[in-house]
């Protein structure tokens, strides 16, 4: 049998393990030119949140009863497809369930270089890498000496991004939710200061440690986050819009930020990005990122929820920053040494 999650509900406010009704089915018979795909690492992307609302965006909705749509790491356990024999390990978009049937006509399964794990094919070599990568190379455009800062700075994308901007001699800076993730921050991944906006002079600690403004500000938070940062930025600024979480649950009406006038003044910029825009160019970003993680200079961590269960509350608790680098969930455990 195949367990899977279907969207049992539109979210309305916070995300609701509810939300998911966990079904049994029969696995599907393998025909012609297809193949088996057993799942054994689901990533965790706060997106996920708009994809199971009924809204038309950079990608279709989905209806009520689909199978959640999730990208995951995985290996071809039947085949009668000669392109991917048994023990192939792929990526794809394979939604919360514990095998996915690759048909003929689908589009091709990304194969898992040979040294990468599959935690990290789905991390740092993966979307989340390629997010981090893409934004800060074609809109936040580092240069030496600049002053970097990154909202959701110890989750996956913002982990990678801030050290990706260090690697370019940017001065960096981290925003987070918690001393445990600021500590984890400047001890682990080399930023020169870390800030915990849940303290209520975090806005003043921010312009401390940015004492001559922002050159860059890499936003994944929006709302207050994004409307400080924009207070603080210097002449010819790059603000990339990565993603928004703080209004990814929120219901009502939503403040814009009122700072956005310093955009004028500074003469900035604000641009957003959707990574998949730049599919085509992913293969030359992991070649250009797999020395600096051999080499030890850009670490990869995630947080591991363990058993195909664990899915749904999974995703509540990315919404309250459980997670330290990329939320993963362990399907079935495979032999993955990073
Ligand atoms: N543009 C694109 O193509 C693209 C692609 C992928 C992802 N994204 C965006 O990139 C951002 C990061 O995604 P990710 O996958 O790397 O997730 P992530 O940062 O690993 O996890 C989400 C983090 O968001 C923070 N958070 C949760 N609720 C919050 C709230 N109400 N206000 C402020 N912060 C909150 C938490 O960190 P703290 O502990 O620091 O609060 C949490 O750990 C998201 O906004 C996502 O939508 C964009």
């Amino acid at each position: 049998m195949n367990q899977q999650f279907l969207l049992a509900a539109r979210p309305e406010g916070m995300v609701r393990e509810s939300d998911f009704n966990r079904v049994s089915t029969p696995l599907p018979t393998i025909g012609e030119g297809e193949c088996l795909i057993d799942v054994h690492y689901m990533g965790l992307e706060p997106a996920m949140r708009g994809w199971m609302e009924n809204r038309a965006d950079y990608i279709a909705p989905l209806a009520i009863g689909d199978v959640m749509r999730g990208f995951g790491a995985g290996s071809v356990s039947v085949s009668n497809n000669p392109s991917y024999p048994v023990g192939t390990r792929v990526t794809g978009s394979f939604g919360w369930q514990q095998h996915y049937l690759h048909r003929a006509d689908a589009a091709p399964l990304q194969r898992i270089p040979d040294g990468i794990s599959l935690r990290a094919a789905i991390g740092v070599f993966g979307v989340t890498g390629m997010t981090a990568w893409f934004g800060l190379e074609r809109i936040g455009k580092p240069r030496k000496g600049d002053v970097f800062v990154v909202s959701s700075a110890a989750g996956a994308t913002g982990s990678v991004a801030g050290q990706l901007a260090k690697i370019h001699g940017c001065r960096v800076v981290g925003i987070t939710s918690s001393a445990e993730k600021c500590q984890w921050l400047t001890a682990t991944l080399g930023f020169d200061a870390a800030v915990n906006y849940r303290e209520p002079n975090w806005q003043q600690q921010l312009s401390e440690v940015c004492p001559d403004g922002i050159d860059i500000y890499f936003d994944n938070a929006g709302g207050e986050l994004l409307n400080t940062a924009l207070g603080l930025i210097r002449d010819a600024a790059r603000v990339v819009l990565c993603g928004g979480i703080s209004r990814y649950n929120a219901t009502g009406p939503l403040d814009g930020p009122t700072n956005y006038f310093n955009l004028i003044f500074r003469r900035a910029r604000m641009e957003g990005f959707i990574v998949l825009d730049y599919a085509d160019q992913f293969a030359a970003a992991i070649d250009a990122m797999q020395p600096l993680v051999a080499a030890g200079q850009l670490r990869h961590a995630d947080t591991v929820s363990q058993g195909f269960d664990a899915l749904p509350g999974a995703l509540v608790a990315l919404f309250q920053g459980a997670n330290q680098g990329k939320q993963l969930v362990c399907i079935s455990a495979p032999d993955d040494p990073d």
